[in-house]
């Protein structure tokens, strides 16, 4: 079994010290680092786009997970590569060619993820299952940190992760959004394999304790 990946979302660090937050973090035993864009129009909240991408990358010891919350983000998935994204995730539900947009961002050289809201069914990235590296099921509605996990959104990492492994494929299963020590276990045990949490991890005193909370859950379940 592939070990569970922890992927701090830097949405919930302060922004003003972000290379310590970075540092911080890994040495408390991230995985990956998650960067939250976020346009104003998909989502109702702006965050930040390659500017800081870039500096992130260049600070960065472990993978940067980047989820785009970007409508009809094509002309922008280059900028995203270049400035060091090591995964892109866009949404399913903001891209009309989601096919032509996944196989470009690979083509671009980072690994494709695709991400789904928890109201969009999970058959609606069933087709581009084989052309990704990742699968983000969404546990609160995207556009805020801090917010309560979607009980429904278990069903959904389930049904994903029996199609994911009905075709063999190797891509990570990752949920976000609300997730923290008490909720990790039941979200690994429905098949997730990498979880996103922002604000359990910076919200509280000591990102180390946390992380590994949330890991020894995971692992206990899975
Ligand atoms: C939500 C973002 C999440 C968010 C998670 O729009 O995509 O990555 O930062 O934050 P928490 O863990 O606080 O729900
Ligand atoms: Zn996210």
């Amino acid at each position: 079994m592939k070990q569970t990946i922890i992927a701090p979302s830097l949405l919930s660090a302060d922004f003003a010290r972000l290379g310590e937050e970075i540092r911080a973090v890994e040495a408390a035993g991230a995985d990956w680092l998650h960067f939250d864009v976020m346009d104003g129009h998909f989502v109702p909240n702006i965050t930040v786009g390659p500017v800081v991408l870039k500096d992130v990358a260049r600070a960065a010891t472990v993978p940067v997970d980047v989820h785009l919350m970007v409508r009809e983000p094509d002309h922008l998935l280059e900028a995203f590569v270049d400035a060091g994204a090591d995964l892109l995730t866009v949404h399913v539900e903001a891209c009309t060619n989601l096919d032509r947009t996944l196989r470009h961002i690979r083509d671009l050289g980072a690994q494709p993820g695709v991400a789904l809201n928890p109201a969009t069914p999970w058959t609606a990235v069933e087709p581009v299952l084989g052309l990704v590296d990742l699968v983000v099921v969404m546990s609160v509605n995207p556009g805020f940190g801090g917010q309560g996990f979607i009980d429904y959104s278990l069903d959904k990492i389930a049904r994903l992760r029996g199609a994911l492994d009905a075709l063999g494929s190797g891509a990570r299963l990752e949920a976000d959004g609300g997730i923290k020590p008490a909720n990790a276990g039941a979200v690994a045990a429905a098949g997730a394999d990498a979880l996103v949490a922002g604000s359990a991890v910076f919200k509280a005193p000591d990102y180390g304790v946390v992380i590994a909370s949330i890991r020894a859950a995971a692992d206990a379940a899975r």
